[in-house]
């Protein structure tokens, strides 16, 4: 389980260090900081799949993603930002930490100079594993400056060899010699497996709307193209009974059924004072989004970690008390990290799991934990460049 999460130079994530538990949820005001703390661990995830050059250019590249604001922070009192230049090299980074094993990574600019037309493409300066909860000297397990990589070997002292990457490319993608450092291998996957879901498109042409050939589907796509098939798959598993549960919480006295019609699958829900069930083409945008989360979040086949962003997004108030039972069933099989503004959904959830609150504000342009003290704050350290 991770237990830390840290980000540094991140839009207005400028230094934030919070604890993670089974079930988190991040909660806060418009405008401070939920969706750049979701995509901060998107952005990690995207990095041990050697995307996060690409995913840093999606959204305008890494200067203009850098928090925008003077290097330590506006100090209470200070009436006016000055800006003042910075005295160390800026970069972008972000980490975690669970029980077995720690990583950081720490993206920066090209050193200026070389003719290349791609001096905005984020390098990494830094990246380290560490075993247990902190990153100390002697937890290292691999270690990377610039291109050059080096692992530690069982004997517990570094290896002979180091090995050269290119600076685009993250340690964990390019570097997964099983027997040089099984960890790191072990990381990767494991970080590979973590999911997100952010919103479903449930318009009229949406893809969960149409029926399509089904093949057995543990993971619900992110488009939610495979929904009959991620539902029946829940059914053949043996995860019926809670399907039915939630669907009777959220649309009482309903039921679901996927229908096949020459290999193409289509879900039709039976509800209540209606004389024949409605497939997903004519089901409303919220009951049809509400479909969507039931079979993301009952996947057979659990992640480590999974992400949501404001779930509770056109849904009907009423939906959330059952949106919370289905959010507390899966946080027994996967841990969760659950980005909400809804008031009404976080109180419902704190009825029926244990849950994690960190609370976002904005205090001068700069995302804080609400109510973290120096103390508070979990520890965590950044390795040098
Ligand atoms: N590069 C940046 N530096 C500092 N602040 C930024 C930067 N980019 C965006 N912001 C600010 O970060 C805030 C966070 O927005 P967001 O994460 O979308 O908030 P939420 O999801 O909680 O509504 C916005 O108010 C935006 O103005
Ligand atoms: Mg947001």
């Amino acid at each position: 389980m991770l237990t830390t999460l840290a980000v540094e130079n991140y839009r207005s994530l400028r230094d934030l260090v919070i604890p993670l538990s089974g079930l988190t949820v991040v909660a806060g005001p418009n405008g401070s900081g939920k969706s750049s703390l979701y995509r901060a661990l998107r952005l990690l995830a995207d990095a041990s799949r050697n995307g996060a050059v690409a995913a840093l250019a999606r959204e305008g590249g890494l200067p203009s993603t850098l928090w925008a604001g003077p290097e330590n922070g506006v100090r209470r009192g200070t009436s006016r930002v000055q800006g003042k230049v910075h005295t160390k090299a800026v970069g972008l980074r972000l980490g975690f930490a669970g029980d077995e094993f720690g990583y950081a990574l720490d993206l920066g600019l090209p050193v200026p100079g070389k003719t290349t037309m791609f001096n905005l493409d984020p390098e990494f300066k830094r990246e380290a594993v560490w075993s247990g909860p902190y990153l100390r000297p002697a937890a290292l397990l691999a270690d990377r400056a610039g291109p050059s990589v080096r692992t530690r070997v069982s004997s517990g002292s570094w290896g002979d060899d180091r090995f050269k990457i290119r600076l685009t490319d993250s340690m964990l993608s390019e570097f997964a010699d099983p027997r040089a450092c099984p960890e790191l291998l072990v990381l990767r996957e494991r970080i590979r497996s973590w999911r997100f879901y952010d919103h479903f498109r449930t318009d009229a042409d949406a893809p969960a709307r149409q029926s399509r050939i089904g093949t057995r589907t543990p993971v619900l796509a992110h488009d939610g193209a495979d929904l009959a098939a991620a539902l029946q798959t829940i059914i053949e598993v043996g995860h019926a009974e809670d399907l039915a549960e939630v669907l009777d919480a959220a649309f009482p006295g309903s039921t679901l059924e996927v229908h096949s019609q020459d290999g193409l699958l289509s879900v039709q829900l039976r509800q209540h004072g209606l004389l024949r069930p409605l497939s997903a083409a004519e089901l409303s945008d919220g009951t049809l989004r509400f479909l969507l989360w039931v079979a993301a979040l009952l996947t057979p086949r659990p992640p480590e970690l999974l992400v949501l962003n404001e779930p509770e997004t056109s849904l009907h108030p009423d939906l959330l008390p059952a949106l919370a039972i289905l959010i507390a069933t899966a946080a027994k099989e996967t841990q969760l990290v659950v980005v909400s503004h809804a008031q009404s959904l976080i109180r419902a959830l704190a009825e029926v799991a244990d849950v994690g609150t960190v609370e976002l504000e904005k205090e001068y342009g700069e995302t804080k934990v609400a109510g973290q003290g120096r103390l508070d704050r979990p520890s965590w350290h950044w390795p040098s460049r």
